[in-house]
Order: C-alpha cells, then sequence, then structure tokens
C-alpha cells in the first residue's frame, strides 16, 4: 500500500530548507521543522515569515491560508523531534562527511519505516545512503531555489533505493504540485550538471575583466532570455554552496577543469561574501537576505558616458542572407538612411523581400503605422554598390562566415571608405582582429554581435579587439543606444559573452543526451521547470540550428583547447546527417509535421 506523508520533517532551513518547509506547509503537509540551534532555528522562521508575507502582499496567498501554513510547522532545534515523522528531507550544508554523519544520527533516531531523502545538490545519494541501515529508503529529493516557485523536483534513485518508495516520493511530489523527473545518481543530476559549468565560467569572464558583472548578466538575459543572469544567479544559491558543489563536480563528474573553482570563488568566501544571504557577493544588497541590490563601488554611471562618439548619419549594410535583411530593417527603422549592398551574392530581390515582409509582419501586428513602413522603405537604397559606400558613416557587414570573404570585403572597404568610418563586423565565430587587419585602419574596425534574430532581441554585443580605439567603441555604443538596444562590451574571444557561454552549455546537454544520463524531453524540462529557462537545451539547439552551433562550438574550442569543449560526437553526427533542427524539419526533435 502506498505510504501517506502526513507529517516530514526538514533539517537546515538556510536557503533551500526553509522554502522546502513552506512548500509541505502549503500543500497540507506538517512539518517538523529542524535546526542545530536557537539563532538559525530563528533565522530560519524569519525567512519563512518573509516569504510568506511577500506571497500575501502580492495576492497569491490568503492572509488566512499563510496563518494556517505557519500552524502546521513545528520549528525545533535538534533532531530528536524527528521520532514521529514519515519522511526527512535534508538541506544542512554540501558536505558529505556532515551528511553522512547525519544520516546516521536519523537512521537511529527515526522510525524504521521512515524515508530519508537529501537535497544535495552534486554529492553522490549512495554516498548518503549507506551511512544508514536502510538504503533501500534513502532517495535524493532534489529541490530548485527558490523551492516554492520552482516546479522541478529530480528525484534521485540510488542502485538500492526500492522501487515503491520512488513511486511514493514521485506521488508525493505530484501532491505538491510539482513536477518530477527520476533519474540515477550522478554527479549534478541534470540541471546543475548543465548548469554549473556555465556559471563558473562567469565568474572566470569577472576573474578575467573580460567584461563587467552588470554586462555578462544583462548579455545572458537579453541575448539568451534568462530570468537572471549567472553572476546575480550565484549570489542566490549562495557562494559557499557553489564552491562545494562545483568542487563535488569536478571530483566525481570526471575531473573536467570547467568545473574546478574558479579561485575568485574561494577567495570570496573566504571573504565571507556568499551572496544575498551574507548580504554581499558578486553585487551587494541592502541587508542579509535581501534580493535588493545597491549600488556599490563597481555600479556603472546610470547613464553611459560616450563623449567621443562621431556623428553616424548614413549607415551601409553588405550581405543579402536573414541577418543583413534583419539588419537594414533595424537600421531603418531607427531613421538612418541605409544602403543594402547585396555583397558577394549579386541579388537584392531576396533581401529587399525579406524587409518588405517583415515591416508588413509589423504593421499586420500593430506595431508600425502605414507611413512608418512607407517612410521606412523610402529610406533604404537597394542593390548600392561598394563604391556608393564612399560617403557612409557606418558600415555593417554581415556576409558569408568566412573569413577569406569578410577579409577581402574589408580591403575593399579600406579602398572606399573616407577616413574615420567606423566598419563593423557582425562574426559569430571569427576573431574580429583578422578583419581588422585586412585594413589600415584596424583602430575604426570592431564587431556588432546581432544575436539571432536580429530585428527582435534587444541586445548587441559590441567587441573590440586589441587595436580597437575607445572612440570607435563609444560611437558604435551610441548608434546601438539610437537603434533601442542594449549594448554590451566585451573583448575579441571565441563566442564573445553570449555565445561562449550558451554552446558549451547545449554541448553538455548533447554529451549528457549521449550518455543515456537522460531523454530530450527530461533535460529540457529540468532546464526549463527547474531553472526557469524559457527553452531547454534541444528547443534552442533545434532553432538556431544544429550546424550554427556546431561551428560556434568548433569556434570555441578551437580558441580554448580544453577538452570539455569539444564538439559532442552525436552533435557532429546529426549535422553530417543533415538533420540542422527546424530549418531541416529535423533536428533533436522531429519538425517535419509542423
Ligand atoms: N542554494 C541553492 O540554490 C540550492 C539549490 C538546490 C539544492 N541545494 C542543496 O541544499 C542543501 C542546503 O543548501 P543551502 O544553500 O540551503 O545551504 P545554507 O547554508 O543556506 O543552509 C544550510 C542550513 O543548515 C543548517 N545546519 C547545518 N548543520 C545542521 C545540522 N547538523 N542540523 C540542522 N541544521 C543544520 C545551517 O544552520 C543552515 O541554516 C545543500 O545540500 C545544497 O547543495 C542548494
Amino acid at each position: 500500500m502506498a505510504r501517506e506523508f502526513t507529517r516530514v520533517g526538514v533539517v537546515g532551513l538556510g536557503t533551500m530548507g526553509a522554502g522546502i518547509v513552506e512548500v509541505f506547509a502549503r500543500n497540507g503537509v506538517d512539518v517538523v521543522a529542524v535546526e542545530v540551534s536557537e539563532p538559525a532555528l530563528a533565522r530560519g522562521r524569519a525567512t519563512l515569515a518573509r516569504s510568506t508575507d511577500r506571497a500575501v502582499a502580492k495576492g497569491k496567498l490568503a492572509e488566512t491560508d499563510r496563518d494556517a501554513l505557519h500552524s502546521r510547522v513545528d520549528f525545533q532545534v535538534g533532531l530528536e523531534a524527528l521520532r514521529a515523522v514519515d519522511l526527512v528531507v535534508e538541506a544542512v550544508p554540501e558536505h558529505l562527511d556532515l551528511k553522512r554523519r547525519l544520516f546516521a544520527e536519523l537512521d537511529r533516531i527515526c522510525r524504521p519505516d521512515t524515508i530519508l531523502a537529501t537535497n544535495t545538490s552534486s554529492l553522490s545519494v549512495t554516498d548518503i545512503a549507506v551511512a544508514t541501515d536502510r538504503p533501500q529508503q534513502v532517495v535524493g529529493l532534489h529541490f530548485f531555489n527558490p523551492a516554492p516557485v520552482m516546479k522541478l523536483v529530480e528525484v534521485v534513485r540510488t542502485v538500492v533505493t526500492a522501487a515503491d518508495v520512488v513511486d511514493d516520493v514521485e506521488a508525493l511530489c505530484a501532491r505538491l504540485g510539482k513536477v518530477d523527473v527520476t533519474i540515477s545518481d550522478r554527479a549534478g543530476f541534470i540541471a546543475n550538471a548543465l548548469l554549473f559549468g556555465y556559471l563558473n565560467q562567469a565568474v572566470g569572464m569577472v576573474e578575467a575583466r573580460y567584461a563587467t558583472r552588470e554586462d555578462i548578466d544583462l548579455a545572458m538575459k537579453l541575448g539568451c532570455g534568462l530570468p537572471m543572469g549567472p553572476l546575480a544567479l550565484l549570489d542566490l544559491i549562495g557562494l559557499d554552496t557553489a564552491y562545494e558543489i562545483l568542487n563535488t563536480m569536478y571530483r566525481h563528474g570526471g575531473r573536467d577543469r570547467r568545473h574546478a573553482p574558479t579561485p575568485l570563488i574561494r577567495q570570496m568566501v573566504t571573504a565571507g561574501l556568499l551572496g544575498r544571504k551574507s548580504g554581499r557577493g558578486f553585487y551587494t544588497y541592502d541587508k542579509p537576505g535581501s534580493a535588493k541590490v545597491v549600488p556599490d563601488g563597481q555600479t556603472p554611471a546610470p547613464t553611459r558616458t560616450v563623449p567621443d562618439s562621431a556623428p553616424v548619419t548614413t549607415v551601409g549594410v553588405v550581405g543579402a542572407g536573414a541577418l543583413a535583411a534583419g539588419l537594414v530593417e533595424v537600421f531603418a527603422r531607427a531613421g538612418y538612411p541605409v544602403l543594402s549592398v547585396d555583397g558577394d551574392t549579386g541579388s537584392s530581390a531576396g533581401i529587399s523581400d525579406a524587409v518588405r515582409t517583415a515591416l508588413d509582419e509589423d504593421v499586420a501586428r500593430g506595431a508600425l503605422d502605414a507611413a512608418d513602413h512607407e517612410a521606412t522603405l523610402a529610406r533604404i537604397t537597394w542593390s548600392a554598390t561598394l563604391e556608393q559606400l564612399a560617403d557612409v558613416d557606418l558600415v555593417v557587414e554581415a556576409v558569408a562566415e568566412e573569413s577569406s570573404v569578410k577579409q577581402a570585403l574589408f580591403a575593399r572597404l579600406d579602398e572606399v571608405c573616407k577616413p574615420g568610418v567606423l566598419l563593423a563586423t557582425t562574426t559569430s565565430s571569427l576573431p574580429v582582429i583578422e578583419v581588422a587587419m585586412a585594413t589600415q585602419r584596424p583602430a575604426d574596425v570592431l564587431g556588432l554581435h546581432f544575436p539571432d534574430p536580429a530585428a527582435r532581441r534587444p541586445l548587441v554585443e559590441v567587441v573590440r579587439t586589441i587595436r580597437t580605439s575607445a572612440e570607435a567603441t563609444a560611437t558604435a555604443t551610441a548608434v546601438c543606444a539610437a537603434l533601442g538596444r542594449t549594448t554590451v562590451v566585451c573583448g575579441d574571444r571565441a563566442g564573445f559573452v553570449v555565445d561562449a557561454l550558451l554552446l558549451p552549455y547545449l554541448n553538455d546537454a548533447v554529451r549528457m543526451l549521449e550518455a543515456g544520463y537522460a531523454s530530450v524531453d527530461d533535460i529540457d524540462h529540468a532546464m526549463k521547470l527547474g531553472c526557469g529557462y524559457p527553452t531547454g537545451p534541444f528547443e534552442v539547439l533545434d532553432a538556431i540550428g544544429l550546424d550554427v552551433a556546431l561551428a560556434g562550438q568548433r569556434a570555441v574550442y578551437r580558441e580554448q583547447r580544453e577538452p570539455g569543449l569539444a564538439p559532442a560526437p552525436l552533435l557532429e553526427h546529426l549535422v553530417t546527417a543533415g538533420y540542422l533542427g527546424h530549418r531541416s524539419g529535423r533536428g533533436f526533435r522531429d519538425h517535419s509535421g509542423r
């Protein structure tokens, strides 16, 4: 007969435990909430009160329901209070010895039929289970942060967990309104195994001063639609917890150097900069436990000053593909006269049709009125020649993604364009400096990377090479602001900010699938429901194109030579087989019927 979980225990009321208590109590389950000391208990109680008060203020919880929720929670110091519970969820710090000691104690104290669950993010559930005499009743129950909000729970079954225990825990997850994925015991399970390499790499960018904390977070929010940037997320997780997770993943997840904690994390932990919980991490918060960021010494001025920017009145766009069409549309809509040069294809029909279609769609959606539609088209000169670019102030190149093609074009632009013109390449995977050095004016050359689709994404990465002048960077930033875009400024490394962080994560997802650890649906689910991502990694891959992702990943790998960044063989094979995603009707999923 299935177990009834009417009274559960939660041990450790920190970042996760307090949220887990809330999840149970909100769903009618009585909770014994246990901490190690009175002050820690008071902190846990305050966290729960803050969270439920917030829910009441937002109209998501009635006052009477809040009071009923609190009446179901029995706050206690010490494990002895857990004698009569049906299930215990442990959420103490991520240290194996501590958890093993705790489980041995729980085994001694709790009834023989009690299920013991750990909320560990990365430690081996098996290692924890064998510290008890009931390993068949031990599971991983991995909630996500914040536990009351995130829908996913990873249920981790070890080789000794009894099948009926897994069934009953899965049923409990459903009763709590959660979606579970059940997986075996592997460091980082699904979501953290895909998340933490990315988070660690973002810290590496801060440490190397590659881009600012604000720009890295903005890039991932605006470039990928993520709910928060990696550094803000690390502050939410807690730097101490993140350090332990990375350490375990490095040691037990294949010694991938991408999981070796970036030294900056350890320094921050040692200095007590743990994130939101201590009031300071990558950002500064108005008080410990608060989500409100306050300005500090690293906060940039509210408006970026661009004192040296040169005026830009006319723009040339070279290229005939989808990106070129998007750029012609974006510049013309922002009021710039645009010369559209078809570049290497010699045909303007495609690009003018694409721009007209996009503008028609904008009118149909009510995003553009008929007069603006006409005015926008009137600003565009179709089929301009390269020679006609002699007088423009900015040229944006969007021709084929091949260094020789781009270099030849920039050599021609160098001959044709007047001095001081800003020359921009939209390359997403080639070194910008290679293109710049095809001209005699590398100081005026930079990268403008518009994440796909260019006409819709609000972000532009401004890529400066080691030869780009401050004036060119300022001009590019000012032009992007006139387009209504947010810019992030970064150096000339493969993938810039967004792709450098996104592509390895996508590649890791393919490796996980290839290893048979989880299915396409489970992995997509885990990232959407556990991390709040708008789309799962396989949805992203099918949308951007497997060939595009592979080319980008190859560029990142070529530059960094990090073994863990080598393209997944499965990705290579799918591309070879012509499974490119939506574009070819099949990628990781079959799209032929849609
Ligand atoms: N932070 C996250 O985003 C996150 C997400 C999912 C899972 N987890 C996992 O949840 C667990 C807890 O992480 P956290 O971030 O909540 O840590 P935390 O440091 O915020 O909280 C840990 C709590 O455990 C208490 N504690 C320590 N020893 C105890 C004991 N012997 N008995 C009772 N309480 C004790 C501490 O006083 C503290 O309040 C870890 O295993 C972590 O990997 C964390």
